[in-house]
């Protein structure tokens, strides 16, 4: 089932999430849930789905960097930690919750992650270049922080500008 992605505006995306309860591991819910958020951002074209986007405060990600072509590329991160980031790699990033804006923004090169698979497996995961960039760009939602934190604050405030008349018009919903 496709769910709604929550934008920017709602308090949801800038409140740090709860993890999920270890009771919940391997639960139908929290299959199906993950199965609706791969669907979901699929859908959207997007490589990358934080639950707080869909309006579920609670830490998990669904990320898919090659958009559904290699199956094999799915990842799962259950409350995950950030262990370490090196290097730098600047680059576009956009979100599914600010649609239409996307701005450069630095992020660490490498990035190794500790979460739980949907079954409550812990595992880490060693990442690089794109891959590096989304798993931080998601752990950050989980945070309750948009990719707008990372950069000047004068473009924020000119995106922001721009979110408004939207809104204003009723095109931001
Ligand atoms: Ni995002």
């Amino acid at each position: 089932m496709r769910l709604r992605i929550v934008k920017y505006g709602d308090p949801v995306l800038e409140t740090p999430c709860e993890p999920v309860p270890e009771g919940e591991f391997g639960t139908p819910e929290l299959r199906s849930l993950v199965s609706d958020m791969f669907e979901t951002m699929y859908a959207a074209s997007g490589v990358g789905l934080a639950a707080p986007q869909v309006g579920i405060s609670r830490r998990l990600t669904v990320i898919d960097c090659t958009g559904g072509e290699d199956r094999s590329a799915k990842v799962v991160l259950v409350n995950p930690t950030i262990l370490s980031g090196e290097g730098e790699q600047v680059g576009e990033e956009g979100c599914l919750s600010i649609p239409g804006f996307r701005e450069n923004v630095a992020r660490p090169s490498t990035v190794r992650v500790r979460a739980f698979t949907v079954d409550g497996e812990e595992q880490e995961l060693e990442s690089e270049e794109l891959l590096a960039r989304v798993i931080c760009h998601e752990c950050d939602h989980l945070d309750g922080v948009l990719f707008l934190e990372h950069i000047s604050r004068f473009k924020r405030e000119w995106i922001k500008r721009k979110i408004r008349n939207l809104k204003k018009r009723g095109e931001w919903d």
